[in-house]
């Protein structure tokens, strides 16, 4: 079965109304943090989270799942966000090792990925609840994922040939991870020089054992 990468440059709050109901399996996203880092890596409070969670819910399949990266300190904030696309049922723990950044005096050692969905629903197989890694060196993106913590979400959270979607992409690691694991992914990324990292990183990619395809747009351009 062909493989396909979908990017598309714009406002995710404009761009999702155009998705058809139920029409991803999985989302996976890394939403934009608060303070200090918003002038990098957008605004939180910028996105209407009602509209986003709305759209999200609507285009997501019943059976499907919402996974979301989520900085300690919106944890309450995130935990509601996501109860409007699915109910919460998991926290799985990003163990980042050698961290060594603090904030108020904390060292920042792990990052939470949150799980929402029905409660029918499990993981593919039995799953720790804990990933184990490292620093990214050389980092592209200020918020950039770590791809085997990635790996291990679109592996056990989905099923081959599935469809991600990940409305606020960064430097495109779910794609990447989606990629590797013979998933499809649309991406939104509202940054053109973050789009532009996208496209470098994951279009072009060959694969020996199946066909892709690639397409980028700009919204609204
Ligand atoms: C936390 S970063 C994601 C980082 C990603 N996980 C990675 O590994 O590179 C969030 C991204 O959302 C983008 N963003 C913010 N508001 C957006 C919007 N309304 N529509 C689409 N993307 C948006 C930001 O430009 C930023 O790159």
């Amino acid at each position: 079965m062909k493989n396909f990468y979908r990017l598309i440059q714009g406002d995710c709050l404009k761009m999702l109304p155009t998705f058809d109901d139920e029409s991803v399996d999985l989302i996976f996203t890394d939403p934009p943090y608060e303070a200090k880092t918003k002038k990098v890596i957008g605004d939180v409070e910028g996105i209407d989270w009602n509209v986003l969670s709305k759209e999200l819910s609507r285009i997501l399949k019943s059976d499907g799942s919402l996974l979301m990266f989520c900085p300690i300190v919106n944890l309450p904030k995130f935990i509601k966000i996501g109860e409007g696309v699915r109910p919460f049922r998991w926290q799985i723990i990003e163990y980042v090792c050698n961290r060594m950044q603090s904030i108020s005096n904390f060292y920042l050692q792990y990052n939470p990925i949150l799980w929402f969905s029905n409660h029918t629903i499990k993981p593919q197989k039995r799953v720790q609840d804990l990933f184990r890694t490292t620093i990214i060196p050389n980092a592209i993106h200020p918020a950039q994922k770590n791809l085997e913590t990635c790996k291990f979400i679109v592996d056990n959270f989905s099923r081959v040939n599935g469809i991600f979607l990940d409305p606020l992409m960064g430097s495109g690691t779910v794609m990447e991870a989606c990629q590797d694991l013979r998933r499809n992914c649309i991406g939104i990324e509202i940054d053109a020089n973050n789009c532009e990292s996208i496209r470098t990183r994951c279009f072009g990619r060959q694969f020996l054992d199946r066909e892709v395809s690639y397409s980028f747009e700009v919204f609204g351009g």
